[in-house]
Parts: structure tokens; sequence; C-alpha cells
């Protein structure tokens, strides 16, 4: 499927020499990706749901530009773009394949785990103030404002950082050179660490309980998968606790981020209970 695609859109962004072009399969955020093949090296545009905010593909651009200053592997970003009121972004395509599908492969889960985790905390040690369009967005407010949970997450809006709020096995790529290169920002918020681990658990748990082909082989590469991440979390400086009314905030942002897509009712109504749990535990009038 390459419908929205164009010579024309080409010429727009200023790409030339593209031999062939390919869709890219894209999440549940309503995007459109493309590779397309050129002799110089190969890109992948992003192009963000028409209607949506102007600046999506901006605030993006500023979070791979800040992840790559502190050492961080992302795609290189040729350029941000907003046409017909769409905003597009250009960058490398990294040569390599999903984390997501070198687990399911057989590769370690433990070191992929490991490695995963160490990444994650090195974005949680930059201490530079996140880029003007990711620090105006706090992670209280995703995926919406929850007013009923936020007295309770107050005493945890501390200790800002930058997050990246979906860091899982299908937004990383094992480069061919064995690197663990991050995808997808779009998420990007500042907040305490703490949130970006309670969502990564989130998401695995998700993977666990709720992708109907998961084979047992499969279920066992996340579970090691997961306690490699949390290992190689702490291995790198990272605090891997994580304040209950915090898992509470994932399990709610999850619900409503997840509402209407394929995952099973049941699953939603998991999240709504696992919530509740937590929440109740606090005991507060
Ligand atoms: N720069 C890139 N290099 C290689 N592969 C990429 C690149 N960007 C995207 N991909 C591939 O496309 C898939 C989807 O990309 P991405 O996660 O960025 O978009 P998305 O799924 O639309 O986002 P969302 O989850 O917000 O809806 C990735 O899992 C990856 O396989
Ligand atoms: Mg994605």
């Amino acid at each position: 499927m390459t419908e929205s695609w164009s010579v024309d859109l080409a010429d727009q962004l200023g790409i030339d020499g593209v031999t062939a072009v390919a869709t890219l399969r894209a999440g549940l955020g309503g995007n459109e990706l493309w590779r397309l093949s050129r002799p110089d090296g190969d890109l992948v545009v992003r192009a963000f749901p028409l209607g949506a905010p102007p600046y999506l593909a901006e605030r993006e651009q500023q979070a791979h530009a800040f992840a790559a200053d502190h050492g961080i592997d992302v795609p290189a970003v040729h350029s941000c773009q907003v046409l017909d009121g769409r905003s597009y972004l250009v960058m490398d395509h990294v040569p390599g394949e999903r984390l997501a599908d070198a687990l399911w492969r057989g590769d370690d889960p433990d070191d992929l785990g490991r490695r995963s985790g160490a990444t994650l905390a090195a974005l949680h040690r930059i201490t530079d103030p996140a880029p003007a369009l990711i620090a105006r967005r706090s992670w209280l407010d995703w995926p919406a404002a929850m007013p009923g949970l936020r007295p309770l997450l107050e005493p945890y809006d501390a200790g800002h950082v930058t997050l990246h709020l979906d860091f899982h096995p299908e937004n990383l790529i094992v480069s061919s050179e064995g690197r663990i290169v991050v995808l997808d920002w779009a998420n990007c918020v500042v907040g305490p660490p703490a949130a970006d681990l309670a969502r990564a658990g989130a998401i695995l748990e998700l993977i666990l309980v709720a992708v109907p082909e998961l084979t047992e082989i499969g279920r066992r590469a996340a579970e090691r998968y997961r306690d490699g991440f949390l290992d190689g979390y702490r291995e790198a400086g990272g605090d891997p606790s994580i304040p209950d009314p915090v898992r509470a905030w994932a399990y709610a942002g999850q619900r409503r981020d997840l509402a209407g897509s394929w995952v099973p009712p049941w699953y939603l109504d998991r999240l709504d209970q696992q919530c509740r749990e937590l929440v109740d535990a606090q005991n507060i009038p």
C-alpha cells in the first residue's frame, strides 16, 4: 500500500533518486511510514495524520537530536516539514531488524533485555533540560490528563528528565552492527524516570497476557527480556523501583491509549482493575 506516496510528494520533500517505495507497518498512532530505497542510502518518511498538530514532526526531530547529542542511537533526521497541513519527518533507514523480531526468532533475551534497559537508563541519566517542544509536555497529561489520579501522583512529580514513554521491542531496532537504536519518539514527555519504567513494564505485560499468538517459547523469551531489562537498567545506574501510584498511572494511561484498538475488552477491564487495586491500597479517603 503506497497510495499516499507520490513522486510529487518526494519532490516537495526534496528527496531524489528513489528507486523503490515500501510501506512500513505502523502502530496505533495513525501515522504512515514509507521506506524509500535510494542509491545514496535508504530513507524513512514518517507522515503524521492529516489534521494532527503541525509541530509533531518537529517535536520528534527535537527528541532525536537530543538523544543523539547524548550518545543514544537514533536514526539521523534529515528534515521535518509541514505540507498541506500534514507534517513529515525524513530520517535515515536503519539497517537491521526490530528487536521484537530478534526476540521471537530466539536471540538471547537476557542480553537484549539488559542492553535495552541500559539504553533507557542512559536516557534517564541525562540532566540537560529537555528540548522546548518536549519540555512543555508533562507525563501527567499522557495520554490525557487524569484528574482522579493527580493527587496521588503529585509526590512523584519530581526529578523530571526526558522520557520516551513507548520503549518497547517494536520501537527498538537491533542494527546490523548490533547496536540498539531507539525509534518512535512520539510520546516523548518530561517526568520522573519511574514513569517510563512503569510504562515499559505495562507494555511488556500486555505482550505477555494479551497477544493471542504468543507461544510458550515466546512467553518465556518476553519474561526473560523483562528481567534482563530491569537488571540492565539497574546495572547502568537506574533505580528500578516503581511507586504504586506511578504504576497505577501507567495502567490508567494504557487503558486510555488502547481503548478502541485491537486489544480485547477483558484486557481493558484488567487495566482498570489493576489501577483500582493500586489506588485503593493507598488508603486515601
Ligand atoms: N528509521 C527507521 N529505520 C528502520 N526501520 C524503521 C525506521 N522507522 C520506522 N521503522 C520501522 O517501522 C515500524 C513503525 O515505526 P514507528 O514505530 O516509528 O511508527 P509507528 O508505529 O507509526 O508509531 P506509533 O506506534 O506511534 O503509531 C518500526 O517498528 C520499524 O520496523
Ligand atoms: Mg511504534
